[in-house]
């Protein structure tokens, strides 16, 4: 906990009108300044967390290297006023990661952030935090440039990498998306900055901006629609054209803390459907169960329910799944590659579903024999009709 009598808010003039917003808070034990947490960081935060430990916990095992790069570094600090704390940003996240599963001297960290004062920000918040400063490639460049030339390296020198690009807005280019995922073992945690782009989508100035962020117009069709359904619209196409190298890629939506309005959509985008499965434990867990961040209307925790939300989930999810495959023969792993990333589902519902199903709607093959447990090779062969166990006798 912070003393509240040193610490020093700093505001910054808004737009005409509208009060003055704060720009940072200062400390006087500190010699770095800090920015607002605002809610939905704060679960990116804890969700890139517990992810990372997963992640580097997996790939530093397997590999002698593994590298962490963080586009839009940031300034490393934020103050919390709710519960009066310091916390650190997405960069000193990775590191303590790192150094906590002792999978430190493995790891690389490639710290990139166009702003000078920003990056003496972040060093002085690792130097804070004993960091070794060693390990990292600091560089001061516009992100599409620095990335393109490390991808040069990771190229030359293939190593896993997590690619964490949190922009304030859209500078985001496809091609250069397209580029990471073809490397092997690279994934990415990419902040969709829909509310900047749904902005700036009638803006023509911005016109090009956004073909770069898409790879393509298809987008300009979705100008003149109606709020709902250009947002889906929009977030669809962009998860569409992802998919065209990238085997999962699911989508986090975040609502700003006080409205109900998106303010923008993670996007996890990788390679392997044990990463995409593990990233929507990661977020669920820190979300309570939910994979989208609802802002004023997140789910109370003091007024619980008598049915658990993951109950009822299963339960609709049972009968989806029986009616897409009844008369069909499916491999667990087939199932759960068309599940994992195109619905809100956890792959242990998904489990639990199908295990409902046995018996009256489906049958199992387990490759194992004498288990109960599913495998990736089982297979399930679904009824066509449900199979009604007959019903006993009645004497009476
Ligand atoms: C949302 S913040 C990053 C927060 C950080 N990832 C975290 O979680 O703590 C975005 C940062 O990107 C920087 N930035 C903006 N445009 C940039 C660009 N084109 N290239 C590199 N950095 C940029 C800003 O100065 C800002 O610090």
């Amino acid at each position: 906990m912070l003393d509240i009598n040193k610490l020093h808010t700093h505001y910054k003039q808004s737009k005409q009108n509208k009060k003055p917003k704060i720009e940072k808070y200062t400390y006087d034990d500190f010699d770095f300044y800090m920015w607002e947490y605002e809610e939905q960081t704060k679960i990116k935060h804890n969700v890139l967390n517990k992810y990372l430990d997963a992640w580097i916990t997996i790939l530093g095992s397997k590999n002698s290297r593994i590298n962490y790069y963080d586009g839009f570094s940031g300034c490393g600090a934020y103050y919390d006023h709710h519960n009066n704390k310091f916390s650190c940003g997405s960069p000193i996240i990775a590191q303590q990661t790192a150094i906590s599963r002792r999978i430190y001297s493995k790891c690389h960290f490639y710290l990139n952030e166009d702003s000078e004062s920003n990056i003496n920000n972040l060093k002085k918040v690792l130097e804070y935090n004993k960091l070794d400063l060693s390990k990292i490639t600091f560089t001061q460049e516009r992100y599409n440039d620095n990335i393109n030339k490390f991808l040069d390296y990771l190229e030359k020198n293939p190593a896993p990498t997590f690619f964490m690009i949190d922009p304030y807005g859209i500078d985001v280019d496809f091609n250069t998306i397209k580029r990471i995922m073809s490397i092997p073992r690279t994934e990415i945690f990419l902040n969709f900055m829909y509310n900047y782009l749904n902005r700036f989508i009638t803006n023509l100035p911005s016109e090009a901006g956004i073909n770069q962020l898409y790879g393509n117009t298809d987008w300009q069709k979705f100008r003149s629609y109606k709020e709902d359904l250009k947002e889906q619209g929009l977030v669809e196409l962009y998860r569409n054209n992802l998919k065209t190298f990238s085997k999962y890629t699911y989508q986090y939506r975040m609502s700003f803390p006080n409205q109900n309005k998106t303010y923008y959509y993670l996007f996890h985008i990788t390679q392997n459907i044990k990463g995409c499965s593990i990233m929507k434990d990661a977020f669920a867990s820190c979300n309570m169960g939910n994979v989208e961040f609802l802002g004023p209307n997140q789910p109370n925790p003091d007024q619980m329910v008598l049915l658990s939300t993951s109950d009822s989930k299963v339960e609709s999810l049972k009968l989806k799944i029986w009616e897409l495959y009844k008369g069909q023969t499916k491999k667990y792993s087939e199932l759960l590659d068309e599940f994992i990333d195109s619905s809100p589902y956890l792959e242990r519902h998904i489990k639990q579903a199908i295990r409902k199903l046995e018996g009256e709607y489906a049958k199992f093959n387990h490759v194992k024999e004498r288990t109960r447990t599913i495998a990736p090779e089982d297979t399930i062969e679904f009824f066509i009709k449900p199979k009604l166990e007959p019903k006993q006798m009645s004497l009476f």
